[in-house]
């Protein structure tokens, strides 16, 4: 059921790349309810998706932009501009991605210029975003900008290996940046704190199985799904949040503030010999 929370809103949604997708979902929930939007990806992202298919379906544009490079960013505000004739309300920074987890390789073994390339990707384009933003005057005042993030950046995850780094890294930026954009302009950033989710950059985490049955037993209200992470995006780019800024919200069943459950301490049973 659609409520028209976004009608006459404009923004930009990074990191759709196909129907797994967090921010593919987001596009189809924003564009239920009334917002418009461009879609933005790395370019080889664009060669591998099927991002066109989404534009298609939410009467979008799609504008190829690494994330990491100021100009390309600076292409894809000046396009929102266009063609929107003015600024936008909202931005979804929806990206991440670690040459290291993607090989394998374990967080005692870092490859660091691999290293660098998972923080430059993964925390600081949304610095970078925020920063041209900001100096283009793109977002209108009350704008909100929404970033994803994993509870592995406050708690130790095995398998997150250096993205738990470039996550604690993006949730420090929200804040700083928040501070600054929320001061001088009512500019909202937050991030949310999603459930392992079932992505192309889920999947290439090791043991994600194990993981999502483990946050599953361990949640209360169960994984929090892509779409409804979606559902949640759209309240924040709503005007009814207008307040909440520099926060990172857990969007994860509960799993945040669990220690132990039955269903998990259940399956924990099921294999465990007790020794006297
Ligand atoms: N899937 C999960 O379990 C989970 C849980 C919590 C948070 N998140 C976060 O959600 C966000 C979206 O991930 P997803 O799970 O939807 O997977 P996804 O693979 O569908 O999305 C990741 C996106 O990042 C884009 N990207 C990578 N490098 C880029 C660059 N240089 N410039 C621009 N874009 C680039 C990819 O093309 C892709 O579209 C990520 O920040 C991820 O860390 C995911």
């Amino acid at each position: 059921m659609a409520y028209n929370l976004l009608k006459g809103k404009k923004g930009i949604i990074f990191g759709a790349l196909n129907d797994q997708s967090i921010a593919w979902k987001v596009a189809e929930k924003a564009h239920e309810e009334g917002a418009e939007f461009i879609l933005s990806n790395a370019p080889a992202a664009l060669r591998m998706g099927d991002i066109q298919t989404l534009a298609d379906k939410c009467d979008s544009i799609v504008v190829p932009a690494d994330a990491t490079n100021l100009d390309d960013l600076q292409a894809v505000f000046e396009t929102a501009m266009e063609r929107f004739g003015g600024k936008i309300d909202f931005i979804l920074h929806s990206i991440g991605m670690s040459p290291n987890v993607r090989k394998g390789i374990p967080y005692d073994q870092l490859n660091y210029a691999n290293f660098l390339k998972t923080l430059d990707i993964s925390a600081l384009s949304l610095h970078k975003m925020l920063q041209v933003a900001r100096n283009l005057d793109v977002l209108n005042t009350w704008g909100s900008v929404v970033s994803l993030t994993y509870v592995a950046s406050q708690r130790t995850l095995v398998g997150y290996g250096d993205m738990a780094d470039a996550k604690a890294l993006l949730e420090s930026v929200t804040r700083s940046f928040g501070y600054i954009y929320g001061r001088d302009k009512k500019v909202r950033i937050n991030t949310v704190s999603q459930s392992p989710t079932m992505t192309t950059a889920g999947s290439g985490i090791k043991g994600m199985g194990s993981l999502l049955d483990f946050s599953e037993r361990m949640s209360p209200l169960g994984n929090a799904t892509a779409e409804e992470c979606a559902n949640f995006c759209i309240t924040l780019f709503s005007d009814l949040t207008r307040k909440i800024t520099m926060q990172n919200i857990f969007h994860d069943g509960g799993f945040s503030s669990m220690g132990m459950s039955a269903r998990a301490m259940d399956r924990y049973e099921q294999g465990v010999v007790f020794e006297d």
